[in-house]
């Protein structure tokens, strides 16, 4: 069951070499898949720090997609053998957090791939559709959230109006001390 008329925000992060250029071959073959997903394109998958994902959901995305070269075909040799362990260990934060596994998901897919590429996203829009908005997503949303007017109004006018403060006492005038007369340098003082 989806829930109507949500359209999940999916954050995908893509590698320069292969899956960004699998998700723009997809653009450019006139691929037709959901538009769902905001891409982040990063020189390697292996760049992802589990933080990035997390700051991802904790801004109100509902899926995050991870995409690099396949094993074995990193331009950087290793960079995806360390997505993957990345990958498997936020996996279990996310049960966690509180959050649906299937809200992250790892797909490799090569600059050639751009079927690949759009059926990930594809599925991956009707999962996070079937779950619904992600938790955190909607805490989010609740602290953007602005006042209604008429709250926004009193709010207003409670900063323009400043608070009575009882009027404190004038301090009494004490008589100036007057200051003994010097007698001039001048010839000094009479006798
Ligand atoms: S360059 Fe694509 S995963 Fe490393």
């Amino acid at each position: 069951m989806t829930v109507s008329g949500f359209e999940p925000n999916i954050v995908a992060f893509t590698c320069n070499w292969c899956s960004y250029g699998g998700a723009d071959l997809a653009g450019i073959s006139r691929i037709q898949y959901p538009t769902n997903a905001k891409v982040i394109r990063l020189m390697c998958s292996g760049r992802i720090d589990p933080s990035m994902v997390l700051q991802a959901f904790k801004n109100g995305a509902d899926g995050v997609m991870i995409s690099g070269c396949h094993i074995g075909d990193c331009h950087y040799a290793t960079g995806n053998y360390r997505t993957q362990v990345r990958y498997d260990a936020l996996s279990v934060a996310m049960d966690v957090m509180g959050l649906h596994p299937d809200r992250l998901k790892l797909l490799w897919a090569s600059a050639s791939e751009g079927q690949q590429w759009a059926d990930g996203i594809t599925e991956m829009t009707n999962t996070i559709k079937k779950l619904g908005p992600s938790p955190l997503a909607q805490i989010s949303k609740t602290k953007k959230e602005p006042l209604p007017k008429t709250q926004e109004k009193e709010k207003a006018t409670k900063k323009a109006t400043p608070k009575k403060t009882p009027k404190k006492a004038a301090p009494k005038k004490t008589p100036k001390k007057t200051a003994p007369k010097r007698a001039s340098k001048k010839g000094g003082a009479k006798k």
